[in-house]
C-alpha cells in the first residue's frame, strides 16, 4: 500500500492469531488504531497501525514504543504492551499494542457540553489535570509534541478529570522548545475549552491571566513548563469567577 487509504482490517478479523478486531477507533495522518480483544485473556487492547507510506521501516513505531516505555510511570500516558506482526493481503504489517482507554475524546466531550464549552471553573480543573499529568513528562525532560483535543481521552470528569494522552509526535531529541510548545498547546486547549475567540473578551480576569491572549512570549514568560502552570493554577485568585 502506497497511500493512506483505510487499511483492510475489519471487525471479526484475527490479528497474529492473538487478537480479535472489535472496531476501528480512529485514525489520522500517520495511521489507524483498532480496538481489539486478546483471545487468550479477553483483555481489551488498542492496536496502532502506521501507514507503510508514512513509516516504511517501522522507525516511527519503534520510536513511539520506546517513548511510551520511557514514560511508563507517567499515569497520563497510555501504557505500551508490545509490538506484533501480521500479514494482510500478502503484505506484512508491524503494529503497536497498547492499553485500551475506555473514554471519549476531549473534542467529543467538549461538543457534548452546553454551548460546546466548559464553565471557567470546569476548564480550570481540566487544565490542572492536563498540566499535572504533563508535568511528569517534562520532569523526564520529555515532551508530547502533538497536544490537541483529538489526542486526549477523557475517562472521567466531575470535580477531577481523569485523562489519557495518545499519539506523540517526534520533532527532535527533546529540547526546551518542545516543552514550551507543549505549554502553549495546553493553553490553547484551555482557551478553546472556555469558548475560544468568541467568548474571550468577556472571560474573567483569571482566565485571561492564563491565556495571555495566546501570545507565546507572554505565555512562556509566565510558564516555562507544565509544572509552572500547575503551580500557578493552585494559587490563582478565583474571586473574579464568582
Ligand atoms: N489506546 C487507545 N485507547 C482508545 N482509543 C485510542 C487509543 N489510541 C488511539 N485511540 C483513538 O484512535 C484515534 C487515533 O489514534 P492516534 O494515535 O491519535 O493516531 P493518529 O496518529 O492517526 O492521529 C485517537 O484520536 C483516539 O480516538
Ligand atoms: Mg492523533
Amino acid at each position: 500500500m502506497t497511500t493512506t487509504d483505510s487499511l483492510p482490517i475489519y471487525p471479526g478479523d484475527i490479528l497474529s492469531e492473538k487478537y480479535e478486531v472489535l472496531r476501528l477507533l480512529g485514525g489520522g495522518w500517520e495511521g489507524q488504531v483498532y480496538h481489539v480483544r486478546e483471545l487468550s485473556t479477553g483483555i481489551e487492547r488498542a492496536c496502532k497501525f502506521f501507514y507503510p507510506v508514512r513509516d516504511p521501516k517501522n522507525r516511527l513505531l519503534v520510536w513511539y514504543a520506546k517513548k511510551l516505555h520511557k514514560l511508563r510511570h507517567c499515569s497520563i500516558v497510555i501504557q505500551y504492551q508490545t509490538q506484533e506482526k501480521t500479514v494482510i493481503e500478502e503484505r506484512e504489517y508491524t503494529y503497536l499494542v497498547s492499553e485500551y482507554v475506555d473514554g471519549i475524546l476531549l473534542k467529543e466531550f467538549l461538543r457534548r457540553q452546553p454551548g460546546h464549552r466548559l464553565t471557567a471553573f470546569q476548564a480550570l480543573h481540566l487544565l490542572h489535570a492536563l498540566a499535572s499529568g504533563i508535568e511528569t513528562i517534562h520532569h523526564l525532560r520529555e515532551y508530547h509534541g502533538d497536544l490537541h483535543a483529538d489526542n486526549i481521552i477523557v475517562l472521567r470528569s466531575g470535580l477531577r478529570f481523569s485523562l489519557k494522552l495518545v499519539d506523540m509526535y517526534r520533532w527532535s531529541t527533546p529540547r526546551q522548545e518542545n516543552i514550551q510548545d507543549d505549554v502553549c498547546d495546553l493553553i490553547r486547549i484551555f482557551y478553546d475549552a472556555v469558548g475560544g475567540k468568541r467568548f474571550y473578551a468577556k472571560q474573567p480576569e483569571a482566565i485571561k491571566e492564563i491565556c495571555c491572549g495566546l501570545r507565546r512570549s507572554l505565555i512562556l514568560g509566565k510558564f516555562r513548563t507544565a509544572g509552572h502552570l500547575r503551580e500557578f493554577l493552585e494559587i490563582i485568585e478565583l474571586e473574579p469567577l464568582a
